[in-house]
């Protein structure tokens, strides 16, 4: 049986994934307003706001469930260090998406949250697969998703990047549970 959890927490070694809320909003905002940030994503504006944190916390209050989760990460240490979710986009397969503050890259962070998200999608959320996508200029991001399983599909789309205001080509992956 699959049980909703409607503000579900997921812990890892050094991580706590957790609903964002109105206090996460200045830090969101301070790390998001970042083109190497937004720039990698599909969704993110740039510049990135205090508004549009708001408006992310939002946004993710009002998510089915059923057929998103989005998390702030928060570092035992440092505080909020990123933001990962996953979501229905018009397929039943969810996507998944994350990006972490530049002060906190290449520590493993990502990766973490990532592993964390996986282990808590097939147990809790009981999803039997996930699918990813990277930009082609974004070799980072896709070496995370090779260290949490993903693998390569050999799909290429071009995909409308807000920040950029431009299609960027994105590589497609997918992992199964
Ligand atoms: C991509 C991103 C999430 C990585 O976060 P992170 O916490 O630094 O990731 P990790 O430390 O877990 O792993 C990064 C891996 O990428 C590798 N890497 C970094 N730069 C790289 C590059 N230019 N080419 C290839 N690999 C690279 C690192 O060496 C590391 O791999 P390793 O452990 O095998 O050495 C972060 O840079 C980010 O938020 N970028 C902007 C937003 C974004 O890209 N979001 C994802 C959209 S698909």
């Amino acid at each position: 049986m699959c049980v909703i959890e409607t503000s579900p927490v997921i812990e890892t070694r050094r991580l706590l994934l957790r609903a964002p809320d109105m206090q996460d909003c200045s830090r969101i905002a301070a790390m998001a307003n970042d083109p190497a940030v937004a720039g990698m994503t599909l969704r993110m504006p740039h510049p990135y706001g205090t508004g549009d944190a708001e408006a992310f916390v939002v946004a993710v209050a009002g998510q089915d469930p059923a057929r998103a989760s989005t998390f702030v990460i928060e570092h035992e240490d440092h505080g909020l260090v990123g933001v990962i979710g996953m979501f229905e986009d018009g397929d039943p397969t969810p996507e998944t998406g994350y990006w972490i503050g530049r002060d906190f890259w290449g520590r493993g962070y990502a990766t973490e949250a990532l592993e964390g998200a996986l282990v808590w999608a097939s147990r809790r959320w009981k999803r039997r697969a996930l699918v990813a996508g990277h930009f082609e200029d974004n070799p980072a991001s896709g070496r995370v998703l090779e260290k949490a399983g993903f693998l390569y599909t050999g799909e290429v789309r071009k995909n409308f990047s807000q920040a950029r205001n431009a299609p960027v080509r994105t590589r497609r992956m997918v992992w199964l549970a």
